[in-house]
């Protein structure tokens, strides 16, 4: 099959969107830029995971109190290792790290942007060959230019986003970004070495009939989700029941297939952790953004995800997230937590 050479890189369109603003200074197309860079190395390593020796443990707990798998490391410093030494990120947070790292440069410090990031989720996925990601997100800075980052940067509400993204490293490599203008997917072409856009204008369909959670906790979840969980296994007429269920166990993938065919993917509040699994800076935030843009919605069961203001870095939240109609259905169950 012929590949069509004429698509749109991933810096061609972001240059392109730049153009679109009159006063854009070109730092953010600088960061995707960047972003993708990180992720094609990443993606080299995730490829030959296998062969080399960076499968498994490196012995370390995180500060989630979970083991660091070595590519979560390796991932982590490629992100890092890019952004510090490029001209458009003031500081990042991670959730491979205790803290936030101020850039300590003079050109670092006078960019307007920081970045926050999942460097591989799903990552107990490695060792058995299943997709997994990097997830991203991108806020203005509140301290002015020239001076060092701070934590304050880091805690805005998932609103103030200017763009926010994922890459899956699946049976092809791809990364989907959104900004307020719209959410687009690009398709690494390993020919070439570059991201092409292959996924223009997504939209999240506004129904579906695929539900993403973890059966296992069935017991341990509110009542609301357990009674939405069986409606979607109830055979009905008018939603087309019963659903299908899927779930990989990397939310970046789960999301991305219920962002392209419509569905919705779930990590409610257990008994056993009343604030969920997920993180609120590294994982809920950038994916309810996008969501949000294509169309769909993202809660934690009383709000709305984009609107909490978060009071740490590493804080955790319950998420649903998908299609708006299956949204709306599952806001009709009653309690979704055990507040
Ligand atoms: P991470 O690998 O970054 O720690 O994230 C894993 C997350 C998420 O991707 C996935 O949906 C969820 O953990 C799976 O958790 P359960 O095994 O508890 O279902
Ligand atoms: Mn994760
Ligand atoms: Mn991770």
């Amino acid at each position: 099959m012929m590949v069509n050479r004429n698509v749109l890189t991933l810096d061609e369109f972001t240059l392109r969107e730049m153009k679109a603003f009159p006063r854009a200074t070109g730092e953010l197309a600088g960061l995707l830029r960047d972003i993708g860079l990180a992720a094609k190395r990443i993606n080299v390593e995730v490829n030959k995971a296998g062969l080399v020796d960076i499968l498994g443990n490196t012995g370390d707990i995180n500060v989630q109190g979970e083991e660091v798998k070595k590519m979560d490391q390796y991932a982590n410093d490629q992100l890092m290792g890019v952004l510090q030494h490029g001209i458009s990120c003031a500081g990042i947070a991670s959730e491979e790290l205790d803290e936030m790292v101020a850039f300590d440069n003079r050109v670092s410090m006078n960019s307007k942007y920081i970045c926050m990031f999942d460097p591989l989720d799903g990552s107990s996925n490695i060792d058995v060959n299943v997709s997994i990601g990097t997830i991203f997100s991108v806020y203005r800075r509140l301290t002015p230019a020239g001076t060092l980052a701070l934590t304050a940067d880091f805690l805005q509400p998932g609103l103030r986003q200017v763009a926010a993204g994922y890459v899956i490293y699946g049976s092809s490599t791809i990364l989907v970004y959104a900004t307020k203008r719209g959410v687009n997917g690009f398709t690494l072409d390993p020919s070439i070495g570059e991201f092409c856009l292959s996924h223009p204008g997504m939209r999240c369909p506004e129904t579906g009939t695929i539900y993403s959670i973890n059966h296992g906790n069935f017991s341990q979840y509110a009542e609301g989700v357990q009674k939405y969980i069986t409606g979607c296994q109830q055979k009905d007429e008018t939603n087309g029941g019963p659903y299908t269920q899927r779930y990989i166990g990397s939310m970046v993938a789960d999301v991305h297939r219920n962002l392209v065919k419509g569905g919705i993917f779930m990590y409610p509040a257990t008994l056993q952790k009343p604030k969920g699994k997920l993180r609120l800076l590294y994982e809920c935030n950038p994916m309810a953004f996008i969501v949000e843009v294509a169309g769909g919605m993202a809660t934690d069961g009383h709000q709305r995800i984009l609107e909490k203001v978060p009071a740490s870095l590493h804080e955790r939240s319950p998420l649903f997230i998908g299609s708006s109609g299956m949204m709306e259905e599952l806001e009709k169950q009653g309690r979704l937590d055990f507040r």
